[in-house]
């Protein structure tokens, strides 16, 4: 295993993300234990030393799976443990003790290595620091209980800016970051800006949820081919990540054992600087081409909102962009009706035209949210 300094720690490059484990009948709730104590087993063994969790994975299994190995195999001690405050579920002051006392029981130890503010965006930060959460965290520190304050990211660029400003004192921070979305959620700037502030990024859905591991189309596959080295399409993602090496920690959401032996060996084999201009560029140009295969040029920049309905108008058509890009539509579908509230949905529109008028990219807004209930509502799971 190969170490990057962390928060002034020695990290694997190759974190254990404990949000994808294996199950049992599909029920998330149900981690298959035996197998997701052999990927531990192989990840500690092979100098893994960081491991992600949250309070909601595995519909709260997961903290609770984490903390019950941990202390089976008596190693708290070896690894960094990094779990996640529910942005969400705060109500009010006395809901961060309540829930820190309850991720403390369900791991089974008495500090947090890193501690993160869930999945903040512009809402979620704005009640939270009414809430005085930084005040809370500050405490908890002093007390020891948490090491190092950190946050993860989902929203624009402009909304991780002003976290990043409002705060001098985060350690750290989680971004989603491959090489498809240099330009998505906090992307390269971002990026950038927490690396000149003294902030060390950790980057999540190294793969976009393993959407960049699949066998991709064929005009995809032929630029893989001009690269001088044959990669798994899973590896060549990775070793783009390590090769930036302002990045020290790479996350990765492993569903089997066969999936923790690669990535440790790509993690073995990762180098800053492996590649050359030439192939970055193919990079570039694996990234351009799944982009033109959709007909939507929506960058997200959410000028079309807020939509007088409630539609969530660049979170619908991303999900349809997903589908179409990566031919994933059974995926961008369970997104689509799982993660998005009936009254934000493409068929909330009335086709008043606002959000057409103020879209830079001229986009047919209307014509493309219809399109998307169409396509993504027909396999509706239950929630
Ligand atoms: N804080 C947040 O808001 C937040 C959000 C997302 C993630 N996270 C954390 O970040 C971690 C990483 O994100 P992620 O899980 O989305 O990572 P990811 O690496 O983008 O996706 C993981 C998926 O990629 C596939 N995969 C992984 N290694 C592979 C390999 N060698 N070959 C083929 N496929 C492979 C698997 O998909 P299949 O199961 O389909 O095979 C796996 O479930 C999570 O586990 C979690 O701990 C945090």
């Amino acid at each position: 295993m190969q170490y990057r300094k962390f928060c002034g720690k020695d990290v694997s490059i190759l974190g254990f993300g404990a949000m994808r484990l294996p199950v049992i009948d599909g029920d998330p709730k149900q981690i298959d234990v035996g197998q997701a104590e052999a990927m531990l087993d192989h990840a500690l063994d092979h100098g893994i030393n960081y491991i992600d969790t949250a309070y909601p994975y595995h519909g709260g299994e997961s903290e609770r799976f984490v903390g019950n190995y941990l202390q089976a195999r008596g190693n708290r001690e070896r690894i960094y443990l990094a779990t996640k405050l529910p942005s969400w579920l705060i109500k009010e002051e006395a809901d961060f003790d309540k829930f820190f006392e309850e991720q403390l029981e369900k791991l089974q130890t008495n500090f947090i290595d890193f501690y993160l503010i869930h999945s903040l965006n512009d809402k979620s930060w704005k009640s939270l620091k009414k809430l005085k959460v930084l005040e809370w965290c500050e405490k908890k520190k002093k007390e020891g209980k948490i090491k190092y304050l950190g946050f993860s990211f989902h929203d624009q660029y402009k909304v991780f800016k002003k976290i990043v400003t409002d705060y001098e004192k985060w350690d750290f921070c989680q971004i989603m970051y491959n090489y498809m979305d240099t330009r998505y959620q906090a992307g390269v700037r971002g990026l950038r800006l927490a690396t000149e502030n003294n902030i060390a990024v950790i980057i999540m859905e190294p793969l976009r949820g393993g959407q960049l591991a699949k066998e991709p189309p064929a005009e995809i596959k032929k630029i893989w081919e001009k690269f001088p080295v044959k990669r798994a399409y899973a590896d060549g993602a990775l070793q783009w990540l390590w090769h930036h090496s302002e990045i020290p920690l790479v996350l990765s959401g492993m569903s089997s054992l066969e999936q923790v032996m690669e990535n440790i060996s790509s993690a073995e084999n990762a180098k800053a600087g492996l590649f050359t201009d030439k192939e970055l560029d193919l990079f570039k140009m694996i990234r351009r081409t799944y982009l033109k295969r959709s007909p939507i040029r929506c960058t997200s920049c959410r000028y079309c909102e807020p939509c007088p309905q409630g539609v969530a108008i660049s979170t619908c058509l991303g999900f349809y962009m997903m589908s179409v890009i990566y031919d994933d539509q059974p995926r961008a579908s369970m997104f689509y009706n799982q993660f998005l509230k009936d009254e934000n949905r493409a068929d909330k529109c009335i086709k008043c035209g606002e959000c057409e008028e103020k879209c830079p990219q001229g986009i047919e807004i209307i014509k493309w949210l219809m399109e998307t209930h169409k396509s993504l509502n027909k396999t509706k799971v239950e929630k």
